[in-house]
């Protein structure tokens, strides 16, 4: 039996996330420089962005580039950028055919003038696209985020535009305001940590950690994280009694 067949498509993860590791190393395996192994990267974002839609999620977020990512050497962060230009530029009739929105989170502003206005034209071309939405995570960090949101909350707050502060009030401080939190995070190339990834956003996700670097994780390696996230059990706390009774 294929790993597909095996997901049982009505209780699919909404929202899924991926911290994109070990471009860089796949590449070093392979005798090739980093910037080789970005390259190939690209394809495996093509193929997991088509691979979520096709099968039905809502929504894929993927780190990209994160704010400590901007202290590599300027060469690599000069690629990444240009990289991204050119794949938002080749990618844009692809997320039109299959009606795929493209959202941006992270500190837009601080990318390079050129990223930026390739950015925001993708992202204004394709705000009527309804299948799936793709969050590129750029320039992102969370403590970033978290900070930034207590500002404008705060400066809301004194105003008196806002009376009460809770988590929901919260949230929608933060660049994922109306978008759902991921069911699933998935990590490639045996790192297991969080970089600054999503921390408010992650509170209960399941982590799905594999040694896969990047350039290898295709359409299988992401059914094989979908069949494992299916046989876990989300207690939320409850004991697994209360879970079972619902279900
Ligand atoms: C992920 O791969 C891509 C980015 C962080 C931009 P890396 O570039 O981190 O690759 P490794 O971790 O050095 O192998
Ligand atoms: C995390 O990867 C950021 C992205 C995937 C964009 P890094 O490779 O930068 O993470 P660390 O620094 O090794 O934790
Ligand atoms: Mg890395």
């Amino acid at each position: 039996m294929s790993l597909k067949s095996k997901i049982d498509l009505l209780h699919l993860p909404k929202h899924i996330a991926i911290i994109m590791d070990g471009n860089g190393r796949w590449a070093k395996s392979q005798g090739k420089d980093r910037i080789f192994g970005h390259h190939e990267g690209v394809e495996s974002v093509r193929v997991i962005t088509e691979t979520a839609a096709n099968l039905g999620v809502k929504y894929l977020t993927l780190y990209a580039f994160s704010k400590e990512n901007w202290n590599r050497p300027k060469a690599e962060v000069e690629a990444l950028m240009d990289l991204l230009v050119l794949s938002l530029e080749n990618e844009l009739e692809t997320f039109q055919k299959n009606s795929i929105r493209l959202l941006a989170i992270g500190d837009i502003d601080s990318l390079p003038p050129k990223t930026k206005a390739t950015l925001l034209r993708v992202l204004e071309s394709t705000s009527n696209n309804s299948r799936m939405s793709l969050v590129l995570a750029l320039s992102y960090s969370a403590r970033w985020e978290i900070t930034d949101a207590a500002k404008r909350l705060s400066a809301d707050f004194q105003e008196g535009k806002i009376k009460v502060i809770d988590e929901n009030i919260f949230a929608k401080y933060l660049t994922t305001n109306n978008i759902p939190d991921p069911e699933l995070l998935i990590r490639t190339s045996g790192e297991y940590r969080l970089s600054n990834f999503l921390l408010w956003q992650l509170a209960y996700s399941e982590m799905y950690f594999t040694n896969k670097y990047w350039p290898e994780f295709r359409a299988e390696e992401f059914y094989e994280a979908i069949v494992d996230f299916q046989g876990r059990e989300r207690r939320f706390g409850k004991t697994s009694e209360q879970i079972k009774e619902i279900n």
